[in-house]
């Protein structure tokens, strides 16, 4: 359809439709320092966005923000229309959040704890969806055991069930395979990928070349608070390629290590021109 029909169709409520994470010149300060500085994404329905990264690049910072976790120093942070910091129980009630760390209340049982949040959300076939979940990462044996005896594993499993039970339209995870063993980092994956072939919103962070290109359908390099790049594996491929002739390789890994030798290059000559 050309783009001005899909206007007329859905201008009113374009904006909404165009971006279900929309982050807008968001800047997180800690004192002098700037975690963030000006990072502006927008993830559309359907899509998994990687924000990839090395530790510190300020990645958690920005899903802080995203969840409403942290306050924004400048800039707005809008999930499926609403302004996460000012329309903050409409904004919730839109996404999943996956923390790094899974904090989880260790005196209830694993069901005990899928049953409060199924009846939170009031779902509907709740005792089924549960067992289902259960079984998929292996933890029907442990279920009735308390919280505090799991494995750091067998947490970031259960957290993921209890972001992803409710089935919100956006899911938004903060490095989901770290902690998990191999099979069931796939398992986490695979899970990420056909959610949104549902149509649903996943933003994830990563500082795992692999993940992010197993996974995501579009990447933002970010590398302390800057938005190196953005776009499709094929558009950062063809942004870094066109750059500079005769590098071996289209890797992720490739183009991450030039993206962040251009910035590094870039700060020298003005250090140099001061
Ligand atoms: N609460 C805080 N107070 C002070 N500095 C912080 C705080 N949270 C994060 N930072 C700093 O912000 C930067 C980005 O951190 P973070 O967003 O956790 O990075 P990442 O998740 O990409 O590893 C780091 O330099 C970190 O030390
Ligand atoms: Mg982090």
């Amino acid at each position: 359809m050309p783009k001005w029909v899909w206007h007329k169709l859905y201008g009113a409520v374009g904006a909404r439709l165009d971006g279900m994470i929309e982050v807008v010149n968001f800047t997180k300060r800690f004192g002098r320092v700037a975690a963030v500085n000006d990072v502006s994404l927008t993830v559309k329905p359907g899509e998994v966005f990687g924000l990839l990264g090395p530790n510190g690049a300020g990645k958690t910072t920005t899903i802080r923000g995203m969840t409403g976790l942290t306050r924004p120093t400048s800039g707005t942070v809008r999930v499926a229309g609403f302004d996460v910091w000012r329309e903050p129980v409409k904004a919730k009630g839109a996404f999943g959040y996956i923390p790094d760390r899974p904090y989880l209340y260790g005196k209830l049982t694993a069901r005990e704890l899928l049953r409060f949040i199924a009846g939170l959300h009031k779902l509907p076939k709740a005792d089924s969806e549960i067992e289902r979940w259960l079984e998929f990462f292996g933890l029907t044996d442990f279920s009735n055991e308390l919280i505090e005896t799991y494995s750091h594993g067998m947490k970031q499993k259960l957290t993921i069930i209890s972001a992803m039970l409710p089935e919100p339209p956006v899911l938004i995870v903060d490095e989901p395979m770290v902690g998990l063993d191999p099979r069931a980092a796939k398992q986490a994956r695979e899970l990420l990928s056909d959610y949104a072939k549902k149509g649903k919103t996943v933003l994830l962070t990563t500082h795992s070349l692999p993940v992010a290109e197993a996974v995501a359908h579009r990447i933002a390099v970010l590398d302390r608070g800057h938005v190196l790049a953005e776009g499709t594996l094929e558009e950062l491929q063809r942004r870094t390629s066109e750059e500079r002739s005769g590098v071996e390789g289209n890797t992720l890994e490739r183009i991450f290590f030039k993206l962040v030798e251009e910035e590094e290059l870039e700060r020298q000559r003005v250090k140099d021109a001061a």
